[in-house]
């Protein structure tokens, strides 16, 4: 090889270096643009007092959006913008109870702009021992993790003249993937969210809206306190809350890939496998 085929060689060697250097940094610059495209953004945040939700207010805040936080517990959240939100002017509470569905039409009229990113995150637990014979506690739960859900999504999702709409996030559970002996009741109430949302997401799609269900594991959250779940297998409430800030394409978001490994297992297993589990 004489010398000026070695120069051709490095010339283009190095033309693939500053085309490829080029591309990287376009890349990287789009990833940041696309993270970043929630400024100016209004979201809605329903059940906005839960550990998860809290952590999502703030990092909506930090990408320049401004919050309705709507809650029951509007002294709370007042005290906790107060304190540990960046740019608390950014957030407005609002009283939202998701069982009294009566109130969801004037709750969804009175807001004071409407929203371009929903966020459902209200839950209510009891166990599966209890819920089996205290009707109350079932009931409950239905109403906030599914009935609440349903009915204030409902309103916003039909409501045709809001041109901002463009996501709706639901926090669902890896319960809801197969009814398990130890946790069916509050199990059936997600697999019915996470099937209301995969059918939103279609009657929507003609909007261009996007919908998304964060089908989660165990997370170190209010919900979780009483129980004595594996360490290993907790995940923080930021963590679940960047997931929903800047959610990936996919419909369905499992955070964490133990996690993503559990959830696929549970979904291929037999039943005669699953009935072993607890
Ligand atoms: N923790 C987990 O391991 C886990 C796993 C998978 C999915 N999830 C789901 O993630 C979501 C958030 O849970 P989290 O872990 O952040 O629990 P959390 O901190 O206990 O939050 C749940 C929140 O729901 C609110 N809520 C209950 N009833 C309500 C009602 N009638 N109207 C309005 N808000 C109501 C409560 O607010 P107030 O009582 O202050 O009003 C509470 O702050 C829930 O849907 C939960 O099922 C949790």
């Amino acid at each position: 090889m004489d010398l000026v085929q070695v120069l051709k060689i490095e010339r283009s060697r190095e033309y693939w270096r500053v085309v490829l250097g080029g591309l990287g940094a376009l890349g990287g610059n789009i990833i940041f643009a696309l993270m970043h495209t929630t400024a100016g953004k209004h979201v809605l945040i329903l059940g906005a007092n839960s550990d998860v939700a809290k952590q999502a207010i703030k990092l909506y805040v930090e990408q320049g959006c401004s919050v309705i936080a709507a809650s029951r517990s509007t002294d709370e959240l007042h005290r906790f913008v107060r304190e540990q939100v960046g740019a608390p002017e950014k957030v407005t509470v609002q009283y939202f109870d998701a069982v009294a569905f009566d109130t969801h039409q004037a709750f969804y009229d009175s807001l004071p702009v409407k929203p371009h990113i929903v966020v459902y995150a209200a839950g209510f637990q009891v166990t599966n021992e209890e819920a089996l014979v205290n009707w109350k506690g079932s009931y409950q739960m239905m109403n906030v993790l599914y009935c609440g859900a349903v009915s204030i999504l409902n309103i916003i999702a039909t409501d045709a003249s809001n041109n901002n709409l463009e996501r709706i996030v639901g926090l669902s559970s890896l319960s809801g993937v197969r009814g398990r002996k130890s946790n069916f009741i509050y199990g059936s109430t997600k697999a019915a969210f996470t099937t209301y949302l995969a059918g939103l997401r279609q009657h929507l799609a003609a909007r261009k809206v996007r919908v998304n269900a964060i089908v989660a594991g165990y997370i170190r959250s209010k919900l979780t306190a009483h129980l004595s779940l594996p360490e290993s297998l907790l995940l923080e409430p930021i963590f679940i809350a960047r997931v929903i800030v800047n959610p990936p394409k996919r419909f369905t978001i499992v955070p964490g890939f133990k996690w993503k490994i559990i959830y696929n297992i549970l979904r291929l297993l037999p039943e005669g496998l699953v009935a072993k589990l607890p």
